[in-house]
């Protein structure tokens, strides 16, 4: 049995064969749309969320499978002072297979450590958000058809935003991937990922906060928003949350083939002028979600 804790439980070929199945249900959705008859996939989330939450209950819907679980702590026996580690045990002869959102970092490896059913991550405080990082991979393989030979600018929260830190080390596997780090002075990303994924792997990347100069070099720009819930200090907050806005006037600046994700939800950092420009994809990148996760659930349960 195999759990996704981390992007890097994936080795680049199971990655690869997991992103090839996404493009092939892609293409062909009614060929799998009874493979996980009779299958229960739980989702439980202990933080918010839309789109993880419901691509992963409409990937299992898709493959014909069924869903159970809960959207919040409060709303589950956590709120009496259940552990991640009971919990798992008595879902697991609930349900096949299940993803957990929790604001602890570390929550769903001590649910893989108790669990009988493979484990997904889906999204374990600022640590990782293994889901996102392949959905994100699908989009740049689906737009940009390859995942190396690319530049990289990762825009806004780069500190507590487990999608940047999940993407980093997940792209720094593929060659001459170089990576444009822009944030505040304060919102950098945490020293761990620069010394012991960049600087040890001779990774190319500088850390800026001025993006229109960058703008013309990217391939890819990946917007995050700054969040306001992992703010100890609300001053703090309202101080950067508006540090990096883009707006149609810095798209002038972008290539024709630049294309901008965003993990989502956005707040104000991407002004909705910027919605109509062909090269925003964050809505296509929400849907294909969907896709690699229905062949995430697959190749977990070992049916791919
Ligand atoms: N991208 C993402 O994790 O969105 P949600 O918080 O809505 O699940």
């Amino acid at each position: 049995m195999k759990h996704l804790i981390s992007p890097l439980d994936l080795s680049v070929s199971e990655l690869e064969e997991v992103l090839n199945l996404g493009q092939e249900i892609l293409k062909n959705k009614a060929k799998y749309s009874d493979i996980c008859k009779g299958k229960k996939l739980a989702t439980l989330f202990y933080e918010p969320s839309t789109r993880t939450r419901l691509s992963f209950e409409a990937a299992m819907l898709n493959l014909g499978g069924k869903v159970l679980g809960f959207s919040s702590a409060d709303s589950s026996s956590a709120s009496k002072g259940e552990s991640v580690a009971d919990t798992i045990r008595v879902i697991s002869s609930y349900a096949d297979i299940c993803a957990m959102r929790h604001p602890k970092e570390g929550a769903p490896t001590v649910a893989a450590m108790h669990s009988k059913i493979p484990v997904i991550n889906a999204g374990d405080g600022g640590h990782n958000h293994p889901t996102q990082t392949l959905t994100d991979l699908f989009t740049i393989k689906q737009l940009k058809g390859r995942l190396d030979n690319l530049v990289i600018g990762m825009c806004g929260d780069l500190k507590f935003g487990r999608t940047v830190h999940s993407l980093i080390n997940a792209m720094v596997r593929y060659e001459n991937v170089r990576f444009i780090l822009v944030s505040p002075n304060e919102l950098r990303i945490p020293d761990y990922l620069r010394q012991e994924v960049l600087v040890a792997g001779n990774i190319n990347f500088i850390e800026t906060n001025e993006l229109e100069k960058y703008m013309p070099e990217l391939d890819i720009l990946y917007m995050t928003r700054v969040q306001r819930e992992r703010f100890f200090n609300e001053e703090d907050y309202i101080r950067l949350k508006d540090s990096f806005i883009l707006d149609a006037e810095k798209m002038k600046y972008a290539k024709e083939d630049m294309y901008v994700l965003h993990p989502l939800p956005r707040v104000n950092e991407i002004a909705a002028e910027v919605d109509n420009d062909p090269r925003a994809v964050y809505f296509k990148q929400a849907e294909f979600g969907v896709y690699v996760r229905m062949a995430l659930i697959m190749t977990l349960l070992g049916l791919s």
